[in-house]
């Protein structure tokens, strides 16, 4: 292949990242590692990282492929993303509860905070470059999640949250990073809150819109007015998660009470052998206005990450329903790159 890679596509612009998965960090999956050298230069762990897999137990922690992914990333002089110290999602039990099984007091879970954040965030100091520090701490009406964090520490959890990482590394970039991001509600609640870290003086370099975005929804107008006003803060935007999938959801097909036969199940996954024509035709228009707002803002954003390299190893194929063929990445389960990448060429 001579055509340009994706980086080259962009360079100068932002960083075009990938995530990570297990087989790729082990070396496994070379096909696809050969993919992500040649077309990307920023890396994400795709789940190694997470809290459920860092410490699994109260200060056991595992760090094998966490230290696999960044030794990758450096070797191939790749900028590295750790992802993500606080969420309420593939957080242990044991965070939350005492030796009885009771939910910990303030005290403590702000103490198994501040070890999990500094370990982690410690041992890989001057090597990640930034951070996912937070993640889904709000919700679309623009309130916070009512996550035990939240419960137990009130929004003080995610000021505490900031501090922590940056102690432990006082040059590492900090995030924050959510869904649906385009939503207003959920916009203004993200500015709220970015405005108060601001105002405590603790750092925060960036809000990170994942971007797992369908056919029609968030509007591009929308999504705009959030670059935007994310922005105006004074820190970086990156698209942190970007999937465009062509499946149906779940919530637009009738009731609940079909939902257990195979003529429901079929309904929402309509493309086991690949897409129709005019679906393939709409996906490639609709990235392809996307990628064109990046690069109208590409003065704010700093990077566009795509949630996984080939189509094969998307989460999309199991989420929010098991067991579909979706179609949602810029590379094909032939790991070739599709009519998209293409179209960015031009
Ligand atoms: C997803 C992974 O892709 C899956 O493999 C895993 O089973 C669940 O988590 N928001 C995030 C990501 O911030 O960490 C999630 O990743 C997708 C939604």
């Amino acid at each position: 292949e001579t055509d340009p890679q994706l980086k080259e596509l962009f360079a100068g612009k932002f960083y075009v990242g990938a995530a990570m998965n297990r087989r790729q960090i082990t070396g496994e999956d070379a096909q696809t590692i050969d993919l992500l050298q040649r077309h990307f230069n920023s890396i994400t762990p795709e789940n190694v990282m997470k809290s459920e897999r860092i410490q699994p137990r109260e200060g056991e922690f595992s760090f094998d492929l966490a230290d696999a992914f960044v030794a990758f990333g450096e070797k191939n002089g790749l900028h590295i993303v750790g992802h993500t110290l606080i969420w309420h999602s593939q957080a242990p039990d044991w965070f939350f509860t005492d030796s009885q099984g009771r939910e910990v007091s303030a005290r403590v879970l702000k103490q198994r905070m501040e070890t999990h954040i500094k370990t982690l965030v410690g041992r890989y100091k001057g090597r990640v470059h930034g951070w996912d520090v937070v993640n889904e701490a709000i919700l679309d009406d623009g309130s916070y999640r009512k996550s035990k964090f939240y419960q137990i520490l009130g929004e003080e959890f995610i000021h505490l949250a900031f501090q922590f990482a940056h102690e432990a590394d006082p040059e590492a970039a900090l995030y924050y990073n959510d869904y649906s991001m385009a939503n207003p509600g959920k916009r203004k609640g993200v500015i709220a809150m970015v405005r108060a870290l601001q105002e405590k003086g603790l750092r925060i370099d960036g809000i990170g819109m994942q971007g797992h975005i369908g056919m029609r929804y968030p509007s591009l107008e929308e999504f705009e007015k959030s670059i935007v006003s994310f922005a105006d803060l004074g820190v970086t935007v990156m698209i942190t998660e970007l999937d465009l999938t062509v499946l149906p959801s779940p919530g637009n097909q009738a009731g609940a009470e079909i939902s257990d036969t195979k003529a429901y199940r079929d309904a929402l996954n309509p493309y086991t052998d690949g897409l129709p024509e005019e679906v393939s035709a709409a996906f490639t228009q609709r990235y392809l206005d996307f990628f064109r707002l990046f690069l109208k803002h590409a003065d704010k954003i700093s990077r566009v990450t795509t949630w996984g390299v080939t189509d094969r190893q998307s989460w999309k194929n199991n989420w929010p329903v098991r067991g579909r063929t979706d179609y949602p990445l810029l590379f094909g389960r032939d790991q070739l790159p599709k009519p998209i990448v293409h179209a960015l060429r031009k």
